[in-house]
C-alpha cells in the first residue's frame, strides 16, 4: 500500500506574505492521511521549514556538486540546510529553460540523496512528441536515464508531468494517465524489482485541481499529483489533500 502525496509546486511565486497560505494549509490539512510536499522558491524555504510542521517543504532544483564556483546556483545540502526534506529534479520548466538533460537530472537525484533528501524526479512528453505517437518512448527514456540505480521507494518519488498540460488547464484522458502510469510502474518494477518497484510513489502533474483531482488520483498506479497553480492557495491545495487521502 503506497501512500499518497499531495506536493505543491510554487514555482517562482511567492514573499514572505505568502508563508500566511502556508500557515493556513497547515491548519486546515492537520493530521491528514498523505505526505504533504510544498516547494517555495528557493528564498523562503527556511522561513517556510521553520514553521510547517508536518508539511515537507522542498526545493525546486539543485546542483550536483556541494559546494563551488557556480553563481547563481543552490546546492542539496544548502537546501537541506535551509530544513528542506525533498526536492523536484528534471521539472520540464528546468528542462526547458535551462536545457537540462537526462544525465544532469541523475547527478542532481545523486546529490539529493547524498544530502538526505527525497528527489521528485519528472518526465513527460511535449504535445509534439504524444501527437506523433512517441509518448511512452520519450518518458520511458526519461525515466531511465533520470533515475540512478540505486533509486529506492524511500529516496525517490517519480512525476509524470505532460508538458502540454501543465499551466493549460487541459488533462490527459483518465485513460491515458493509467497507460503511462502502468507503463512506468512496469518499467519500474522491471527494473528494480517487485519491492521497491512497486513501492515508488507515481504523481500525475498538469493542471490538477481540487475538481479534478478525486479522479485523477484513482486511476491505476496514480499515487497522488504535483501540482502548480493550484498549489499557491491554501483553500484549493486543501481539497487536493482531501483527495490524495480518499
Ligand atoms: P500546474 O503545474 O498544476 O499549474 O499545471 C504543474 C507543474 O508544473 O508541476
Amino acid at each position: 500500500m503506497r501512500r499518497k502525496v499531495a506536493a505543491g509546486n510554487w514555482k517562482m511565486n511567492g514573499l514572505k506574505a505568502s508563508i500566511a497560505e502556508l500557515k493556513a494549509l497547515k491548519a486546515s490539512t492537520a493530521g491528514a492521511n498523505c505526505d504533504i510536499i510544498i516547494c517555495p522558491p528557493a528564498t523562503l524555504i527556511a522561513a517556510m521549514a521553520a514553521v510547517s510542521g508536518d508539511i515537507i517543504i522542498g526545493g525546486q532544483d539543485c546542483h550536483w556538486n556541494e559546494t563551488g564556483a557556480h553563481t547563481g546556483d543552490t546546492s542539496a545540502e544548502m537546501l537541506k540546510d535551509a530544513g528542506a526534506g525533498a526536492v523536484i529534479l528534471g521539472h520540464s520548466e528546468r528542462r526547458a529553460d535551462h536545457g537540462e538533460t537526462d544525465a544532469e537530472v541523475n547527478k542532481k537525484t545523486l546529490a539529493a540523496w547524498r544530502a538526505g533528501l527525497q528527489a521528485i524526479v519528472c518526465v513527460g512528453e511535449t504535445e509534439a512528441q504524444r501527437d506523433a505517437g512517441e509518448t511512452l518512448d520519450v518518458i520511458g527514456g526519461q525515466l531511465d536515464g533520470s533515475t540512478p540505480d540505486a533509486t529506492t521507494a524511500a529516496n525517490t518519488i517519480v512525476a509524470y508531468e505532460p508538458v502540454w498540460a501543465i499551466g493549460t488547464g487541459r488533462t490527459p484522458t483518465l485513460e491515458e494517465v493509467a497507460e503511462v502510469h502502468d507503463y512506468l510502474r512496469a518499467k519500474l518494477v522491471t527494473r528494480f524489482g517487485d519491492e521497491i518497484g512497486n513501492g515508488i510513489r507515481l504523481l500525475y502533474g498538469g493542471s490538477v485541481k481540487p475538481g479534478n483531482a478525486v479522479e485523477i488520483f484513482a486511476v491505476s498506479n496514480v499515487d497522488g499529483g504535483l501540482v502548480g497553480g493550484a498549489s499557491l492557495k491554501a483553500t484549493d491545495f486543501s481539497g487536493i489533500v482531501s483527495a490524495a487521502e480518499s
